[in-house]
């Protein structure tokens, strides 16, 4: 192999650098020549590129965001992109691909390996951790903690004031950024797409509470009672003993110096991405189970949702 590709692409994440650094910095030991497409598949098809080598990594480990950019190309989802992504390929001589990303990212790779038969590997990088066959994905590690220190200053305001805040954090399908900075944080409540949401419950919570004290809710963007602003709208409905207040966190939940555990498993998952294309493997999002470097097929790490930990489920009906 003299000659590959990497790209990021959908929502950015703290450690995507990290993990473009590590596939750049493995391939130049292993003797490859190495790509950097930019703006993610739309970069295949547009012919935007930038050669990287050794130096062009140097002091990108501890940035947020991505250097190579990022986009959901619609463009791609056509199978004309998906030619002139290939038409583009076979011009520069690039014999495989990594792609860093989340569940569009691996979809778009499944379809394009399996028409063209070039070789690709998938590094799982979304704050979402919503990716079957890995532990924990690049950036959610740095999104969590970025979401507790910004609700732990809700909170200093928030029992000043004895309000109720209900503060919204991203997770449109899944609740797992919900639930882990719900504990960390030491949430009233947790609201996750993945369980019913019961308001009438919650209202009886609020009601039973100690009034000279603050109350934190934390909202998934996708939670089926709606946003953090419906979710309160209906919790008012049905006791109005607080004086309530609503914080979308937004994309800042997105950027960000990545934390010290997504620079390590970015670079560990970058590295392990190499070495699999090296050893003849195609199709799978290299991941971390335990210590151990897993590949899991494309197919089967975004159809498998994998589901919310119980046991911290548990835990937080007993510290609320
Ligand atoms: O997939 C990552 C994610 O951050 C989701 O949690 C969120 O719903 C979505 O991206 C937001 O996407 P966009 O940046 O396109 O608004």
């Amino acid at each position: 192999m003299k000659k590959i590709a990497v790209l990021t692409s959908g929502g950015d994440a703290p450690g995507m650098n990290a993990c473009i650094r590590a596939v750049v910095r493995k391939a130049q030991k292993e003797g490859i020549a190495v790509v950097g497409i930019k703006r993610g598949y739309q970069g295949l098809i547009d012919g935007n590129f930038v050669p990287l080598d050794y130096h062009s990594v140097s002091n990108i480990i501890q940035k947020g965001g991505t250097i190579l950019k990022s986009a959901r190309s619609t463009d791609f989802m056509e199978k004309e992109g998906r030619n002139k992504a290939f038409e583009f390929i076979q011009k520069q001589g690039i014999e495989a691909l990594v792609v860093i990303g989340g569940d569009g990212t691996f979809t778009g790779a499944k379809i394009f390996e399996e028409e063209f038969g070039l070789p690709i590997m998938g590094a799982p990088g979304t704050i979402d951790n919503d990716l079957y066959g890995t532990d924990a994905t690049i950036g959610y590690d740095t999104a969590l903690n970025t979401i507790v220190s910004a609700v732990d200053k809700i909170r200093d305001t928030a029992d000043s004031h004895n309000r109720l805040f209900f503060v919204e954090v991203m997770g449109k399908d899944v609740g797992f950024i919900a639930l882990r900075s719900g504990i960390a944080i030491g949430a009233e409540a947790v609201l996750v797409p993945e369980t019913e949401t019961n308001i009438e419950a919650i209202a009886n919570m609020l009601h039973n509470r100690t009034k000279d004290t603050s109350a934190i809710i934390i909202v998934a963007e996708g939670d089926e009672a709606g946003g953090a602003f419906e979710v309160a709208k209906k919790v008012k409905l049905q006791f109005d003993g607080y004086d309530t207040r609503v914080s979308i966190l937004g994309h800042l939940q997105r950027g960000g110096s990545p934390s010290a555990f997504d620079r390590v498993l970015a670079s560990e998952l970058g590295v392990a991405c190499v070495d699999a294309l090296l050893s003849g493997k195609s199709g799978s999002m290299a991941g971390v189970q335990g210590k151990q470097v897993v590949l899991t097929p494309f197919g089967k790490a975004v159809k498998h949702h994998k589901a919310l930990n119980p046991v911290l489920v548990t835990l937080l009906d007993v510290l609320a």
